[in-house]
């Protein structure tokens, strides 16, 4: 028998990834998933890329995209300077590099009480001890060594903390020597105005880790994410990148940079924010349309997801496998929620994949099946 690594006895894959699959069959309809429009993507001219991205580079990324990501940074109160970021080969390679930083059997982590789901795999595969980040910020128990937030237009929730909620996160990291570690890869995806501030640029003498992507505004294919980080830490996660994957693609930093120094920019962002916000509206009108007396859900003002509270003592999971034998794909809450313990009424619906057309019929499918489970519950 082979010998393997104790962290990887209890490891699992991601069920969103293994529902990926599903999601292929054809005529599916999938809310699982946080995948963008495809809609929203518009042609790359790879012709023109030149040739030295065919050599390996730096392992921070490239300079000249380095400098274009750090402006835009440098407009929303973060470090402007190249030398404090780093290219991720996507944000999730972020969380991974976090981890190892910071993470090792028994560390405690602050998450909120719904979280990414792929972040608590990785802070799992690690040995992470979760622990809610209500405690830290009421000061109870030992402070975790890192608290890792998603605050804007959150996945799953689709939730946005308010301008109080921020500064508190960003006060009792700093008190508690905790590293806040922000996840902000939907901030562009905003449909009204919201506070979107990062906690970070509220850290003046703490650590820190602020992460972004390109996966939802541009194209996930590409895989390109960025991180920047306090001094103390930045060094460190260089060196882990280094050892995980030497750089991140050079083609996929090229292409994003013409993107970033594109005239039609900021229209090709706001006609993705004006297709994703039409999106929004219907699924919020057919969500009241049908499922006013079957679930709670507050609709997010950006991002991908309607979080939803079946009413009741309905198990979401269960009603998984029969929406799919009808065709349609959700994910179950629970994946979610690293407090819960039991059965969960939560669901997570990705209103922006599908077209308005397949989403209403997706609804309609799923409305349908949790009032016959109900009829047969009271039956
Ligand atoms: C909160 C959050 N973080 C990170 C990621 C990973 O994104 P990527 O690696 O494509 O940048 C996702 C993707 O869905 C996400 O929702």
């Amino acid at each position: 028998m082979a010998r393997l690594a104790a962290r990887v006895a209890d490891l699992v894959g991601s069920p969103v990834r293994d529902m990926l699959k599903v999601a292929e069959v054809p005529g599916m309809i999938s809310f699982a998933g946080g995948l963008p429009a495809p809609e929203s993507f518009s042609p790359l001219d790879f012709h023109e890329a030149p040739a030295e991205v065919l050599q390996y580079g730096p392992s921070e990324g490239d300079r000249a995209f380095r400098e274009a990501v750090a402006a835009e940074l440098g407009a929303i109160g973060l470090p402007d300077d190249p030398d404090r970021l780093l290219i991720l080969s996507g944000s999730q390679q972020g969380i991974d590099l976090a981890a190892k930083l910071a993470v090792e059997p028994g560390t405690r982590l602050g998450v909120q009480d719904a979280c990414y789901l792929a972040a608590l795999q990785v802070f799992r595969l690690f040995g992470a001890e979760f622990v809610p980040l209500a405690s830290l910020l009421a000061g109870e128990g030992p402070a975790p060594s890192l608290a890792y937030i998603n605050p804007t237009f959150q996945n799953p929730t689709g939730a946005c903390a308010a301008l109080a909620e921020r500064q508190a996160l960003a006060e009792a990291c700093q008190r508690h020597d905790c590293i806040l570690f922000e996840d902000d890869p939907y901030r562009d995806l905003d449909f009204e105005p919201v506070e979107r501030r990062p906690v970070a640029s509220f850290i003046d003498k703490g650590s820190f880790i602020y992460q972004g992507s390109f996966s939802k505004t541009v194209a996930p294919g590409l895989r390109l994410g960025f991180l920047t980080a306090s001094p103390d830490l930045l060094p460190k996660l260089v060196h882990l990148k280094q050892a995980a994957d030497l750089h991140t693609n050079r083609l996929s930093q090229w292409l994003v940079l013409q993107r970033l120094q594109a005239p039609d920019r900021l229209a090709r962002v706001d006609a993705n924010r004006t297709l994703y916000r039409q999106r929004r509206d219907h699924f919020a009108a057919e969500l009241s349309r049908l499922f006013a007396d079957l679930a709670d859900w507050e609709a997010p003002s950006g991002g991908f997801f309607f979080w939803l509270r079946l009413k009741g003592e309905v198990d979401a999971s269960a009603l998984l496998p029969a929406a799919i034998r009808r065709g349609v794909l959700f994910t179950p809450g629970v994946h979610f929620e690293p407090f819960r313990i039991g059965p969960s009424p939560t669901l997570r619906l990705n209103f922006g994949y599908v077209t308005p057309e397949i989403a209403t019929r997706g609804l309609t499918i799923l409305a349908d099946l949790i009032r016959e489970d109900r009829a047969r519950q009271a039956a």
